[in-house]
């Protein structure tokens, strides 16, 4: 049994009457790349910046590697660095000194603070933006400078809030990469994101936590074998469909599940190319014209759906 890094238990937090999460029951393990997966306003920030104890639980407690939150937060605080989702200048608004002071406050000396500093920020590509004021610039840019904290810091539990949200396609494969060799370290990985392929390309393990509950939790592969079946049947089709018709389908199909939503048929089913057939013929003794077909993999977008009822890219802001 791996040694638990971060141990939730029915952790509740409530803003006034808004339970942004409730009853999370979760266990982070030393060494792992975890992927906090779920939409905008499920809870995933709360639970981050509760774990970094800028929050106090309402209910309930975490411990991150034995030390609670609630009543050990200063031992917490020496083992996690967190890279917050809206990264804000303290006093110190030039990105160099931001970091070189942030580099000393996690304990380097004034020499080793200024080389890890710029070994970094000219990785991120930052170097030319090291004297301009924070407020002047972009969105991406300022998240890569709150991103570097933590590659400098390289905490035993190091959190990012949706790392990648505004950066660019290339800097992204760089921060999943840098990612990748901060955990290979030693340093247990939480990474919060709305974006399934993020959490497949850089999770050991993935939460998906929606409306402030976990729904499911296993490795990418795990979650996709926890659908019934194992194959998506996806038809596309025009006009009207009885409820005769999709009860035959689903009875043809065997599937536990059907859905029709905006002309799109999906079912989980196993066999999916024989199965295809079966539905193709009951639509079009129904006199329903079929657009287009596919047969699919489950893919995590797909997990999430099945375990939510909800879709990723209709929850997102
Ligand atoms: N400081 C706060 N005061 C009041 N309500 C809050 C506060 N922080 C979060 N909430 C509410 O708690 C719920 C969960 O928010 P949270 O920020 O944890 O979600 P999230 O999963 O991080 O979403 P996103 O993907 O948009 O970052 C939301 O309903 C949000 O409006
Ligand atoms: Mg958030």
């Amino acid at each position: 049994m791996s040694r638990v890094a971060v141990r939730i238990r029915d952790f509740v937090k409530k803003f006034g009457n808004v339970v942004a999460v409730n009853g999370l029951n979760l266990d982070v393990f030393d060494g792992e790349i975890f992927g906090f997966l779920g939409p905008n306003g499920s809870g995933k920030s709360t639970t981050l910046l509760t774990i970094a104890t800028v929050y106090k639980p309402t209910r309930g407690d975490i411990e991150v590697y034995g030390f609670s939150v609630t009543r050990n937060g200063d031992a917490v605080r020496k083992l996690i660095g967190i890279a917050f989702q809206e990264p804000k200048a303290l006093w110190v608004d030039k990105p160099y000194e931001l970091l070189v002071w942030h580099a000393m406050v996690v304990g380097y000396s004034l020499i080793d603070s200024r080389r890890v500093v710029r070994d970094v920020m000219e990785e991120l590509g930052l170097w030319e933006h090291r004297n301009k004021l924070f407020s002047e610039l972009s969105g991406g840019t300022r998240k890569k400078v709150e991103i570097a904290k933590l590659f400098i810091q390289k905490p035993k539990l190091a959190i990012f809030d949706e790392p990648t949200a505004q950066l660019d396609v290339t800097t992204k494969h760089l921060v999943w990469s840098k990612i990748r060799d901060m955990n290979r370290e030693g340093s247990t990985i939480i990474v919060a994101t709305n974006d399934t392929f993020e959490a497949e390309r850089l999770s050991d393990r993935v939460g998906i936590i929606y409306r402030g509950t976990l729904k499911a939790l296993g490795s990418p592969s795990e979650l996709k074998d926890m659908i019934p079946g194992g194959d998506i049947i996806e038809i596309r089709v025009e006009g009207f469909i009885s409820g005769n018709a999709l009860r035959k389908i689903e009875d043809a199909l065997e599937t536990k599940r059907l859905d029709l939503s905006n002309g799109t048929l999906k079912a989980y089913v196993n066999r999916g190319e024989e199965k295809v057939a079966l539905a193709l013929e009951i639509l079009m003794r129904e006199n329903v014209k079929v657009r287009s077909v596919a047969v699919k993999e489950p893919s995590l977008d797909e997990v999430f759906f099945y375990f939510t009822g909800a879709k990723l890219e209709e929850v997102r802001g």
